[in-house]
């Protein structure tokens, strides 16, 4: 079993890396960062460079595959050094907005173009992307945040309507959008203030719900937005 963790060096995705790591003894895992290699060796591990919403990236990144059993993209952005999610329409920014739309939705567009091809040569291919249920259209009810939520939802379309090409192309494939709860990493440790108690999970807490979910998953299941409990959440 090969398994690709795209950002495995990010809070959720370095987690989901070493419960992969756990779950599949025999695994081969390849794990991708963007910048600094991590200071972290595992004989199953191979860590590849990859900016995931530059092309020509990801177009290299595919071909070092022939083939290719789970794709897990885990990266995202939700403030940058400098700014954080819009509380209201004067906030918004068109850099922030680009930035988001960058990280959160197009690397996602760029790995199904060109993983699709290496995961249909496998039996049960699996395609999840962390998303977050405040790309919920249909569940959003306190505002704000626009940029986020709207990189979310847009994520969550392109995941919706790649399912539905993969239903007729990868009949045994299955195409997950998954939230995984406020999670403590980097990305929501400004936010965590107001989280109840109990509500704030560790990465490795959050890993083990999203693999086993991931793992159970069947076609019937393909074009779903699940949350770390497994409950089908609203596009
Ligand atoms: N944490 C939460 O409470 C929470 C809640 C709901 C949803 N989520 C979602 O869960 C996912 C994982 O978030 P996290 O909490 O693990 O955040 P994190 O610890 O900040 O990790 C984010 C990762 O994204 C990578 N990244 C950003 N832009 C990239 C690019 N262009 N190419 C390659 N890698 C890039 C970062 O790599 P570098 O360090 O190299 O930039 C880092 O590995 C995100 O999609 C997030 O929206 C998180």
């Amino acid at each position: 079993m090969k398994i690709l963790i795209v950002g495995g060096n990010g809070g959720i995705g370095f987690a989901m890396l070493k419960e992969s790591l756990t779950r599949y003894p025999d695994a081969q895992l390849h794990a991708t960062y963007r910048r600094v290699k991590p200071h972290w060796y595992h004989e199953r591990v191979a860590w590849h460079q990859a900016d995931a919403s530059n092309n020509e990236d990801v177009k290299s990144l595919s071909e070092l595959f022939d083939d290719i059993d789970w794709v897990i993209n885990c990266i995202g952005l939700l403030h940058t050094s400098n700014k954080g999610p819009e509380k209201n329409l004067a906030a918004l920014d068109s850099v922030f907005f680009q930035q988001m739309i960058t990280t959160n939705t197009l690397p996602t567009l760029l790995l199904a173009k060109y993983f699709t091809p290496k995961l249909k040569k496998t039996d049960k291919p699996k395609f999840a992307v962390i998303s977050a249920k405040v790309g919920s259209i249909s569940d959003n009810q306190l505002g704000g945040w626009y940029s986020y939520r709207a990189s979310k939802a847009a994520l969550n379309m392109f995941i919706k309507t790649m399912s539905i090409e993969w239903q007729r192309m990868l009949k045994n494939g299955v195409v997950l959008a998954l939230h995984p709860g406020t999670t403590d990493t980097p990305l929501s440790e400004p936010f965590q203030g107001n989280v109840p108690q109990g509500k704030l999970f560790t990465p490795e807490k959050v890993a083990y719900d999203l693999i086993g979910l991931i793992a159970s998953s069947t076609p019937q299941e393909s074009g779903s937005f699940l949350t770390y409990s497994g409950e089908r959440l609203p596009w």
